[in-house]
């Protein structure tokens, strides 16, 4: 693992990553190619009031506040089957324990008992400390068996935006940092409806997660620094729209659908391919794939590589709660359940 790699590819991934916009908004498919998005276009606050949730005067910026009333929140108007949902995030700096910022795909508020997920979740530190996040996907209701994968960055995340992907097609979903294709997951049809499958919306928010967030609860929110604030900008929704309700089986999806398998960032390069393997080698510390206690027979989905086998089991697993919780993201309506609990070490 060779550190100059990853400090040069921080330095490239912010023009790397436009570029990558860029041919996808020139690509050959130019129906409705991916674009960036007004807050007035593309989304509704869902909680957080006028004080917490803030606008730039172009609309194509939000501030989202925490402080000791209320985080802020906001989901895209619409619902799309399939899509390509990307913003770019700085997150807040200093002191952060206890707060989530997560920017996640969900059908939560329409399919209670059998939604599906795509999660970005950052999950604070205390002073000096990186950031942590995980990312995570649940199918059809599958809250019982998560897919948390838990990471740190090669960059400091509240020092300037960086841009975060979720591509989601009807064969794969790619999570992106940049230009960095940082997990992919291929359907396979052992998957059965784990793998999400209804159309979702766009969600990002800021809440109080003391109880679990970082290090399994052990550092809540200090308020004392307060307001916390996450900035997004230039947000992006590409994606079929659809009416979750209605007959899922027609083919107006279709040329979307066949957009994204063709699109940039659907097209991992080698060179991102061999970035992909270092960011996972460097910066993972969990995978339910590796966690064998959790999963003594891998989920279907899984490809273990040996070497991250040999190094996660190295560096020891972080203790595992076997608590159950069930968080709500206060006000989003959105009951999701993070059940399982990563005691992350100090
Ligand atoms: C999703 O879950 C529900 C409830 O368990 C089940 O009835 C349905 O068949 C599942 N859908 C798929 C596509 O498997
Ligand atoms: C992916 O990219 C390679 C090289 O840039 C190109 O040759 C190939 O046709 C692309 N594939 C798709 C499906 O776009």
């Amino acid at each position: 693992m060779n550190d100059q790699v990853f400090n040069t590819l921080s330095k490239t991934t912010i023009s790397l990553s436009l570029l990558l916009l860029l041919q996808a908004v020139s690509g050959s498919a130019a129906a409705s190619p991916p674009r960036i998005i007004s807050f007035q276009k593309g989304f509704t606050q869902l909680f957080g009031g006028d004080t917490n949730l803030l606008r730039s005067d172009d609309d194509n910026t939000v501030h989202l506040h925490l402080n000791q009333y209320t985080g802020a929140g906001f989901k895209s108007s619409n619902m799309y089957n399939h899509g390509l949902f990307s913003a770019r995030i700085k997150l807040p700096s200093e002191y952060t324990a206890g707060i989530v910022v997560a920017f996640y795909t969900s059908n939560g508020d329409v399919f209670e008992k059998t939604h599906d997920e795509l999660d970005f979740e950052f999950l604070g530190n205390i002073k000096g400390k990186p950031w942590r996040f995980q990312t995570n996907l649940y199918g059809n209701g599958s809250t019982h068996r998560g897919r948390e994968e838990r990471y740190t960055l090669w960059f400091d995340p509240s020092k300037a935006y960086h841009r975060y992907t979720i591509l989601w097609t009807s064969s794969k979903i790619i999570f992106y940092i940049d230009a960095v294709p940082i997990r992919e997951i291929l359907r396979s049809p052992e998957m059965g409806s784990d793998f999400p499958s209804k159309p979702m919306a766009l969600y990002a928010t800021i809440w109080d997660a003391s109880s679990w967030a970082t290090n399994g609860g052990k550092y809540k929110v200090n308020y004392k620094y307060a307001p916390f604030v996450t900035e997004m900008t230039d947000l992006v929704l590409h994606g079929c729209i659809s009416n979750p309700i209605q007959d899922l089986s027609t083919n107006t999806c279709m040329e979307i659908d066949q957009q994204l398998e063709t699109i940039r960032y659907n097209n991992i390069t080698r060179k991102q391919k061999s970035a992909t393997k270092r960011f996972r080698e460097k910066y993972m510390y969990y995978s339910y794939c590796y966690d064998t206690l959790r999963y003594p027979i891998p989920p279907p989905e899984c490809v273990i590589d040996p070497l991250l086998r040999q190094r996660l089991k190295e560096n020891g697993r972080p203790d595992f709660g076997r608590r159950h919780h069930r968080h709500s993201r206060k006000g989003s309506q959105v009951l999701s359940s993070k059940l399982y609990d990563i005691e992350d070490e100090d």
